[in-house]
């Protein structure tokens, strides 16, 4: 159901926000396109790593990174199997999944979202109880799941955080991965999936043994596993990439983002990470935080809101101190002497450092 609101959506759908790209890459694919698909395997790729296309179409890239590994995610879709999309907080899984969706069907709605309380009924379908007691079990009371109406469609339907479900619900989708049906005894009938159907999961590497997978669910799924940024430079370039993206989106005025200083939060980011300095000389402790290219995108995009509405319009270490100290301090006890020891030992000692090193130890007080 939508209910239309006078105001632009704060966050339009990827089908919503590409649509113009889509269409133009749907005119420009002559390539063979699977049952139920609306680009070739070709075309969407192309649609998520970003290219210009021949009639002078920019397809900006919506997933930066290996192309092997996003040809391999596409591939599986193609197939009966269904695709699991693996990997730390914060690699894109669940942005690559809205793209792939978007792309393949022109449709990523199709979510259901896991959490520890997901029951069946998301996974299969649940009722309309009035209608139920009133009229019985009917094909009127039913309330199919984003699961079954993508089948119903040939379609993708999307599960977040696959691992998060409970056990015994996951497996309701293994009937649905294996038999491509979903029976419903109540009304002695079934939904067979149409041609287009599949599933595409994300799931976190740090909640293994939350919920692990079942042997018999994970052969059911090709794992494509999200690899963090292998280097400074591509993750330079994701964060540069993505904070003019939203700033843009969120229409924030326009500042001059110095390069040295999303340099610099990365660098901050990962040795934090990696628990060494990029130069390799000296050993850093590690906080408990995850401290992912997400959340540097939200500090960079958070320190380019106050440099707009309360600083001098241009990005400075102060704009970003508070937003890398919040994301580093998850533990006030722990983590902040892990920060501590940071600045004293490597942000001081750095050259060219002194004013971010400075603006740090104002807000850690
Ligand atoms: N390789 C990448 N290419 C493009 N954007 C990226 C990449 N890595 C991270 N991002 C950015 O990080 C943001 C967060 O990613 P997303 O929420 O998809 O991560 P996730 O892997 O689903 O994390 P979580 O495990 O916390 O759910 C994305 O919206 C995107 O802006
Ligand atoms: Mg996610």
């Amino acid at each position: 159901m939508t209910v239309s609101s006078p105001a632009p959506a704060l966050r339009p759908h990827a089908e919503q926000s590409f649509a113009e790209e889509l269409a133009a890459l749907e005119r420009a694919d002559s390539r063979p396109r699977p049952p139920g698909w609306r680009l070739s395997p070709w075309a969407v790729t192309q649609y998520i790593l970003g290219t210009t296309l021949q009639d002078g179409t920019e397809i900006a890239p919506k997933y930066i990174g290996a192309r092997r590994v996003v040809e391999v995610a596409v591939a599986t879709l193609a197939t009966d199997r269904a695709l699991l999309l693996l990997g730390v907080p914060g690699t894109a899984k669940t942005r690559l999944s809205e793209h792939l969706a978007a792309a393949v069907a022109g449709d990523s709605t199709l979510l259901v979202q896991g959490t520890a309380g997901t029951a069946e009924e998301a996974i299969r379908y649940g009722w309309n109880y009035a209608r139920l007691l009133a009229e019985g079990p009917s094909q009127a009371a039913l309330v199919p799941s984003p699961v079954m109406t993508a089948m119903a469609e040939g379609r993708p339907a999307r599960v977040e955080e696959l691992t998060r479900i409970p056990s015994d619900v996951q497996d309701a989708l293994i009937t649905v991965l294996s038999e491509k049906t979903l029976p419903v005894p109540e009304l002695g009938t079934e939904v067979q999936a149409a041609r287009g159907f599949n599933v595409i999961a994300t799931a976190n590497d740090r909640d293994r043994g939350v919920n692990d997978l079942s042997s018999a669910l994970r052969r059911r799924f090709n794992t494509v596993v999200l690899p963090v940024p292998a280097t400074v430079a591509d993750e330079l370039d994701i964060v540069t990439r993505r904070v003019a993206d939203l700033g843009r989106s969120l229409e924030l005025p326009e500042v001059p983002t110095s390069l040295a200083e999303i340099r610099r939060v990365v660098t901050v980011f990962r040795e934090l990470r990696e628990g060494a300095t990029a130069d390799g000389t000296a050993k850093v402790k590690s906080p408990s935080g995850t401290l992912s290219t997400a959340e540097a995108i939200s500090v960079v995009t958070g320190g380019i809101a106050l440099a707009a509405h309360f600083g001098d319009g241009t990005l400075r270490p102060a704009d970003v101190a508070a937003g890398i100290h919040s994301a580093v301090v998850r533990d006030p006890v722990s983590d902040g002497v892990v920060w501590q020891e940071y600045l004293e030992t490597v942000a001081r000692e750095r050259e060219g450092w002194e004013d971010f090193y400075r603006a740090c130890r104002e807000v850690s007080g």
